[in-house]
């Protein structure tokens, strides 16, 4: 008898997709390209106004679902709805995320405990829920970073939750795998996006360029990533149908280096 699993009709990427994070950056980029696809999509933010400029682009194929991922019980609605409003669930891309740049010694526990609920338990439990909304044969994908790997300056609570993430894809794999349910990271180096604007400690609106170009000299490549450079990746993975449990750097070399 073949253990083989059998495979979900088409590949998920044209099927019913969750995407958090699709308001803005990487998440908003993987939402459009799933929409190009034919996708439907029950998108996440916590303001309509941007997922409803994305839904225009194809109203009748996109559920807004307004959700602050840091709120436990608003956010255990969410897999919920977007099974009913999509009569199933095919895959799930977890992009949202959040950063607060703070040295050692500035570390915050309420800072600490907001990345750990939106960068690690949000995408864990929403990913457990899915997987039983899912059934048998499915594909999800999250984001982690590089800095789960490296380390940099005043990123301590937010590579934390990316490491976490990174042993989350691991543990979900190999659990979900008999039930066909793939489960994948794409790993980004710095792309430009709100988030790397984000104030950092000491930083000088005027640097802002000079830092900027730090952050450019990091990957051997020689410039930042673009937010439609993770989400072919992250396509990529939510399709290929023989590839699981892994973390795929989109990082312009920056581990290599
Ligand atoms: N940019 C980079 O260099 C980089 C590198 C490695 C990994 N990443 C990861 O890539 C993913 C996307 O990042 P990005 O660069 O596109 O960031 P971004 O432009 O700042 O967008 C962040 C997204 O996360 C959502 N989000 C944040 N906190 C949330 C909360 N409490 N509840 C619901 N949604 C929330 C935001 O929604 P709202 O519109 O509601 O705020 C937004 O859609 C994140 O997981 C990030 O950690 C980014």
């Amino acid at each position: 008898m073949s253990s083989e699993v059998s495979a979900v009709e088409g590949p998920p990427s044209a099927g019913r997709v969750l995407v958090t994070g699709a308001s803005r950056g990487i998440g908003r980029a993987i939402a459009q390209e799933l929409l190009l696809r034919g996708a439907t999509l029950a998108v996440v933010g916590r303001d309509a106004d941007p997922l409803l400029r994305l839904s225009a682009e194809a109203p009748a194929r996109v559920t807004i679902l307004v959700c602050d991922l840091a709120d436990r019980a608003a956010r255990s609605e969410i897999v919920p709805r977007a099974v009913e409003a999509l009569g199933g669930l095919d895959g799930f891309v977890s992009a949202a995320g959040v950063v607060h740049y703070q040295a050692v010694p500035q570390v915050e526990e309420d800072a600490l405990r907001e990345q750990l609920e939106v960068n690690l338990l949000a995408p864990t439990m929403l990913a457990q829920q899915a997987a039983e909304a899912m059934g048998a044969g499915g594909s999800i994908v999250t984001i982690t970073s590089t800095l789960a790997q490296r380390a940099a300056p005043h990123t301590l609570a937010y590579a934390i939750s990316k490491a976490g993430l990174e042993a989350c894809v691991r543990g979900l794999a190999l659990e979900l795998a008999p039930r066909g349910i793939r489960v994948n990271a794409v790993c980004p180096g710095v792309i430009d996006t709100d988030m790397i604007r984000a104030s950092r400690p000491g930083s000088d609106p005027k640097q802002t360029e000079a830092e900027l170009e730090q952050l450019r000299r990091l990957h051997p490549l020689g410039r930042l990533g673009r937010p439609m450079e993770v989400a072919e990746a992250a396509l990529y993975l939510l399709d290929a149908s023989f590839v699981t449990g892994v973390s795929l750097p989109v990082d312009g070399g920056l581990l290599a280096g």
